[in-house]
């Protein structure tokens, strides 16, 4: 079958090499990942001034520091001097700069060129202009987003754009206070799929009565295929037997106070490109970021945040982590049985979306037009 001659009910996905392609996922990384915003870190994770981490960002490594003055600064990783890799740590804490172990360069928390052998002796050299490249930087729901594009886009067109997109309005979000909520539980996921299996996985939910029997208890809508980011602003309702979002239907923990009462019992999905889903429930927030390694391998990073009083209280969350984290191997089982028949010669003009899939095409045409590649 060509793309040509689809029936009506059916449109073609991207082609097989879009997974497999290191030169696709080199132009990704350089007109998808470099150019937007990108979620590095929970604030929490940078206690403070001095803890920082590092993170991959397409092909760039930035170093996300808190600052003297509490807020958080984003910079290129690289020494200014000849180019050194300035922290190879994963993350970690210093007490007032980084210092580059190749001639000792030394930087304050601010990027600012506080130190170097001789530099006295070099009264020309501007501490600012010498000092470490900033990246924009920038928090929202407790969480910290850089770009290291020259331009970032602006926040509100692109992160807020997408949550409004899925939700119908942000105050839908801001009621969760997902700020405020705490990390109870964080699993880290290796996943040999391509980003975009994931993604596509992510929104729809033709595969759900196949592969989430837990899942589909709970939501049970779940079970016609319809995902909820198939409509904007709908929440999938609880099954009336149901007590809680957990992996048995028991009693969750305690409700978010501030949510609306239409937002009780009900599941939210949202997608925000490239490389963030977040899953609301009445208990607790789901929210997973992505790092794609490389065209068949991604990281996927998945918190469970609940209230500050459940976490400090130690009350037992395992129920409710247990439902997603089944999901999630459930889905990214799918997407590694996937991952290798991408470069099958029977997929090279990809597969087709049914009905209740048709909706991932306007990621595809976003893809193409973000790779210069659209119609
Ligand atoms: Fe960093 Fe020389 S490369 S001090
Ligand atoms: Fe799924």
């Amino acid at each position: 079958m060509t793309i040509s001659n689809l029936p009506e009910s059916l449109i073609a996905t991207l082609p097989g090499h879009y997974y497999t392609d290191p030169g696709v996922f080199r132009q990704e990384q350089e007109r998808i990942f470099e150019a937007m915003w990108f979620c590095v870190a929970r604030s929490c994770e940078l206690p403070k001034p001095g803890s920082f981490r590092t993170v991959d960002v397409g092909r760039e490594s930035v170093l996300v520091t808190r600052a003297r003055d509490g807020g958080i600064r984003a910079h290129f990783n690289v020494c200014r001097h000849r180019g050194a890799r300035l922290c190879t740590e994963e993350s970690g804490e210093v007490k007032r700069a980084f210092q580059c172990p190749y001639h000792a360069w030394t930087y304050d928390l601010e990027g600012k060129l506080v130190a170097a052998p001789n530099l006295t002796k070099m009264p020309d050299v501007g501490r600012t202009e010498y000092g470490l490249a900033p990246v924009h930087v920038r928090e929202w729901l407790g969480y910290v987003w850089v770009c290291v594009a020259e331009d970032a886009p602006s926040f509100d067109e692109t992160v807020i754009a997408d949550v409004e997109a899925r939700l119908g309005e942000v105050d839908a979000l801001d009621r969760y206070d997902v700020a405020s909520l705490e990390v109870g539980r964080r699993i880290v996921y290796d996943v040999k799929a391509n980003w975009k299996l994931i993604i596509e996985n992510f929104m729809e939910c033709y595969h759900c009565a196949t592969i989430h029997p837990e899942l589909t208890e709970v939501l049970p809508e779940f079970a016609d295929g319809y995902a909820a980011q198939y409509y904007v602003g709908h929440g999938a309702e609880f099954g009336d037997e149901v007590k809680g979002f957990t992996v048995d239907g028991s009693e969750g923990v305690d409700r978010i106070p501030t949510i609306s009462e239409d937002q009780d019992r009900r599941y939210y999905a949202i997608t925000v490109r490239p490389q963030v889903f977040i899953n609301l429930v009445p208990d607790h927030v789901i929210f997973h970021r992505m790092y794609p390694v490389s065209e068949d391998r991604t990281i996927v990073e998945c918190d469970w945040l609940y209230l500050k009083e459940v976490v400090a209280s130690g009350k037992d969350v395992s129920r409710s982590v247990e439902l997603f984290d089944r999901v999630n191997r459930q889905d990214f089982d799918a997407c590694e049985r996937c991952q290798p028949a991408m470069s099958s010669r029977l997929y090279r003009q990809g597969g087709v979306l049914v009905p209740s899939e048709h909706h991932i095409g306007e990621f595809h045409a976003w893809v193409e037009a973000r790779l210069g590649n659209g119609p």
